[in-house]
């Protein structure tokens, strides 16, 4: 006899973090772990993560926040960032595809600046297919830098008082929040690092302020569904209270 696979009934489906933050480290370590060059650690990440984004969305998670590539990650060398860049510009190209049927709608959030013109030209394509697709919002964090985006948002709104549309003692946090990449998004409620290491690395920083952290000691190739959950039990056995008692 044949039984349905079980439900992981051990997740409170009525308390689900509305919006994970992942920042997917050590990939470079699992590849080096398996004498392979980094970039087939980034690879394997790559599949990671689309298992990932199948399985929130699965769970009903509305936002998911993936760092892929940082303001600082330029600083590697030119075959790695290039190596990266290809990886993601395939991401986008068969994410329209792959991730049609499960209803994901992609957004790329960073600096555009820094990316080639293909990339920028690819990211409006796939944000433009996906735009009106009602499941999971995942962001690809791409070029993106949580300094970047406050810094984006404060010349927004610099040029507002400018030309006499706003008065600085009036700004407020919504204000902030209106030029931020996330804009209209809810904050990140659990940030996942994979990897062992404990810092943000820039990731989200006006975002994260009362995220729930969970570090994991996997790298990022390794990161199943069931870990998804695994953190997601966590989220939920800790107290939340935003400065309250
Ligand atoms: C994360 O893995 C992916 C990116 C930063 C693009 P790393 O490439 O940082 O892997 P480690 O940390 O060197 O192992
Ligand atoms: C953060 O990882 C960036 C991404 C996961 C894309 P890094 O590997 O670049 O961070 P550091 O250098 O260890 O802080
Ligand atoms: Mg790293």
């Amino acid at each position: 006899m044949l039984f349905k696979k079980k439900q992981d009934t051990s997740i409170d489906m009525s308390n689900l973090p509305r919006h994970i933050g992942i920042i997917m480290d050590g990939n470079g370590r699992w590849a080096k772990k398996r004498g392979l060059p980094r970039s087939m650690g980034h690879k394997a990440g790559a599949e990671a993560l689309k298992k990932i984004v199948t399985e929130a969305n699965k769970m009903g998670i509305e936002y998911i926040t993936v760092y892929a590539f940082s303001t600082e990650n330029w600083k590697r060398p030119k075959e790695e960032v290039d190596y990266l860049m290809n990886l993601l510009m395939d991401y986008l190209i068969n994410a329209e595809k792959t991730l049609a049927g499960e209803n994901v709608r992609i957004r790329a959030i960073g600096s555009r600046k820094e990316l080639s013109e293909e990339m920028c030209r690819q990211i409006e394509k796939t944000e433009n297919l996906t735009k009106d697709r009602d499941g999971i919002v995942m962001n690809i964090a791409l070029n993106y830098g949580g300094r970047e985006e406050l810094v984006h948002s404060a010349r927004r709104l610099c040029r507002m008082v400018k030309n006499g549309e706003l008065n600085p003692d009036d700004i407020t946090d919504s204000d902030i929040e209106d030029g931020l990449y996330t804009v209209n998004q809810p904050d990140v409620d659990l940030l996942i690092r994979t990897s062992g290491e404990q810092r943000l690395s820039n990731f989200m920083l006006w975002q994260v302020s009362y995220a729930e952290m969970v570090f994991v000691k996997k790298a990022w190739p390794d990161f199943k569904p069931r870990d998804l959950c695994e953190c997601i039990r966590i989220f939920q056995g800790r107290g939340r209270r935003f400065g309250a008692i």
